[in-house]
């Protein structure tokens, strides 16, 4: 991990790191198995909301983790309203339990598991990585999560599933952005798709929570896919259906803008959406906002992870499948 030097550095991501390192430092202690049994999963009371043990997933990043203020308090979650705070402030009743998961479409074992049940046979791992949005922000964020590939071999999908397609809750009485009044432009319920082999791929995870605790409902409790490479809206939250389909999925961004959200939507420097340029991005919590402007990075192809997955477009034109 980068350590900023001491003039550069705020009392919150002070506090953040120090309290991070003893969260690790209770995470490996429950790793041996002293405290918590595998994968607990539980909400409620603070300190029962950490989750353990943890492994050490792979393709992490040595780079500043986003203080968890920032993770936690700048988000897009448009059931809960368009303004970066509104998560943080309307989703904080969200109820995440009971919470069902249904695998259905073209698989051999479709069923529909209580989240408890369905997090279970998977180990859970920390995978610190860069989330890039479309807006040209940035954040490097501690995942924990596990391998949405595992889920997919359970559930043995059939030669027909060529498609993965994600769907988030439909629920208007707790998320005020899906009331017609309150409308975001987006048809409910928020839908995702990845192509099977970028679904299988070893980067791509389904979260549980960040920063060594079960997810803030801000930022897509209790499950949340995460897909480093791709911008950040792919990552869609609260997932309660997960359903392998032959044909592409229409996408909830593809069906608000299809000339400005794309299916595949890879994280390219090279390819400007019509209102963001791609080239550059800011850090979320690297000081004002000016100084982030100031201090702006390049942007790079996939998001960094181009050495685990340009080979999956090989050949294409990602231009024309942006
Ligand atoms: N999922 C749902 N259901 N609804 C949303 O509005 N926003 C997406 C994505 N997943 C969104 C969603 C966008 S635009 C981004 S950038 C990421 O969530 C943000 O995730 P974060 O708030 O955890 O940083």
């Amino acid at each position: 991990m980068l350590i900023k030097r001491a003039p550069d550095v705020t009392p919150s991501e002070i506090t953040d790191e120090k309290v991070y390192r003893a969260r690790r430092r209770f995470l490996q202690f429950s790793a041996a198995g002293l405290i918590l049994g595998p994968n607990l999963l539980v909400g409620g009371a603070a300190a029962a909301d950490k989750l353990g043990p943890l492994k050490k997933g792979p393709y992490a990043t040595d780079e500043k983790l986003t203080p968890y203020r920032d993770v936690t308090n700048y988000n897009n979650f448009y059931e809960f309203g368009s303004d970066k705070k509104d998560p943080a402030a309307n989703a904080k009743n969200f109820r995440t339990r009971p919470w069902t998961v249904t695998i259905d479409g073209a698989v051999k074992r479709p069923a529909a598991y209580q989240l408890e049940d369905f997090i279970k046979p998977y180990a859970l791992e920390e995978r610190i990585y860069r989330l890039r949005c479309v807006e040209a922000w940035s954040m490097v964020i501690p995942w924990v999560g596990f391998s949405l590939a595992e889920v997919i071999k359970k559930v043995e999908p059939t030669s027909q599933a060529k498609y993965v397609e994600f769907t988030t809750l439909l629920d208007p009485t707790q998320m005020p952005g899906q009331r017609p009044l309150l409308g975001t432009g987006l048809d409910w319920p928020y839908v995702e798709g990845l192509r099977l082999d970028e679904a299988m791929h070893p980067l791509t995870i389904l979260a549980v929570g960040l920063y060594g605790e079960v997810l803030p409902n801000q930022n897509g409790a209790p499950l949340r896919l995460v897909v480093p490479w791709k911008y950040g809206f792919k990552s869609i939250k609260s997932i309660v259906r997960i359903r392998f389909v032959e044909k592409q999925p229409v996408t909830a961004w593809m069906q608000a803008n299809p000339s400005e959200y794309g299916f595949y939507s890879n994280v390219n420097p090279q390819v400007d959406h019509p209102r963001w340029s791609q080239a550059y991005e800011r850090r979320i919590g690297e000081g004002s906002l000016l100084a982030q402007l100031t201090n702006k990075r390049k942007t790079l192809p996939f998001n960094g992870y181009a050495e685990q997955v340009a080979h999956l477009y090989a050949g294409m034109d990602l231009r024309k499948y942006f």
